[in-house]
């Protein structure tokens, strides 16, 4: 059955590292239809880290830990220390972080071999422990969220993980509806969500393979989740949760044109060469147009033009070549 409340669907817009900082969250939240969004994960190994990397991660903790349009930007933690996890969330509150997400879905062997991120599903009673010793270091009024994944190798322990997850009181519960081992491959197995909105005594949020106003209402049918987190889904395109609101509200806005992503484009140029080196404000151009192509085919003819270019200003020449909107 599927859930119809008037809130219906909450979107959230996913942690991405690499690829999903505070530029492009004031992009695609300015668009609209995000309820919140969650930072690259901040890795947390050996000590309190200092102010200046959490404001690294998210500048937003300058401007109320909210995006330029308002959206709430959650702070994600990494580590395996319950007390460090803990003294870390605690200073991400203290700097204005309106909520705390703990990342258990990791796949990357370097954070998998200390023991981080989705290593950590093999030890159930362990994230049990950090999320607890995060909770109860937080103050009440700062919403603390995990993320983790159905297993590391299998789904053998996805109950066992709920059940230690079950006993913490976390504000919600993201779940990447794929085992470690399956990592980023298609299909998401959306029906294992089932198990946890109904074990869960707080919300549960789908995450996995969601492209689309329609896979959303079919994972909800599927899952029972009303609330979903939008990943490369986002990337691709950019206005995908207000497509999704809209669709949902039977007031679908038209699906941006070509054109209007070209212009998103030129302004991340802009803002990348303002904010970073000169010499890193080409790649991230590159890397989203790698992820625009899959639902542009402008995006592929344009990448594949300007996949040698290195000079932000020929990139940005080459971005709006009146040519490229007519293309394709
Ligand atoms: C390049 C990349 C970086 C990611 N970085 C993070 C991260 O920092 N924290 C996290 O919890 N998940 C991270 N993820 C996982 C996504 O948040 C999401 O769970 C996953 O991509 C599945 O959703 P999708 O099928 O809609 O892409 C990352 C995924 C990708 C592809």
């Amino acid at each position: 059955m599927s859930p119809t409340p008037s809130s219906f669907p909450r979107l959230i817009l996913a942690p991405m590292e690499g690829v999903l900082d505070a530029i492009m969250r004031d992009q695609l939240t300015a668009i609209g239809g995000y309820e919140r969004c969650v930072t690259e994960f901040v890795r947390v190994s050996q000590t309190l880290l200092p102010r200046r990397v959490f404001h690294r991660y998210a500048p937003e903790l300058k401007h109320g830990g909210v995006t330029p349009s308002g959206v709430p930007v959650f702070v994600q933690l990494l580590g395996s220390d319950p007390a460090l996890m803990a003294a870390n969330a605690a200073r991400a509150a203290t700097l204005g972080a309106p909520g705390i997400d703990l990342n258990f879905g990791c796949p990357a062997k370097t954070v998998n071999r200390s023991q981080g991120g989705a290593a950590l599903l093999r030890t159930p009673l362990l994230i049990r422990s950090i999320c607890q010793a995060v909770r109860e270091h937080v103050p009440n009024t700062v919403p603390v969220t995990a993320k983790i994944r159905l297993g590391y190798d299998t789904e053998d322990q996805f109950e066992e993980i709920l059940d230690a997850l079950a006993q913490v009181e976390l504000s919600e519960l993201t779940i990447h509806a794929r085992t470690r081992r399956q990592g980023y491959r298609p299909p998401a197995h959306w029906h294992q969500l089932s198990k946890a909105t109904q074990k869960m005594p707080y919300p549960v949020i789908a995450n996995g393979e969601l492209w689309s106003p329609s896979d959303v209402t079919r994972c909800a049918a599927i899952s029972g989740c009303d609330t979903f987190m939008l990943a490369r889904g986002a990337l691709c395109r950019p206005d995908l949760a207000a497509a999704i609101q809209g669709h949902h509200r039977g007031i679908a806005p038209p699906a941006f044109a070509w054109q209007q992503t070209q212009e998103l484009l030129i302004q991340f140029l802009e803002r990348n060469q303002q904010t970073y080196d000169e010499r890193y404000a080409v790649n991230p151009v590159k890397q989203w147009l790698m992820y625009l192509r899959t639902y542009y085919p402008q995006a592929g003819a344009l990448f594949n033009e300007v996949k040698r270019i290195n000079d932000p200003t020929q990139m940005a020449q080459a971005l709006m070549a009146p040519s490229r909107s007519e293309a394709a």
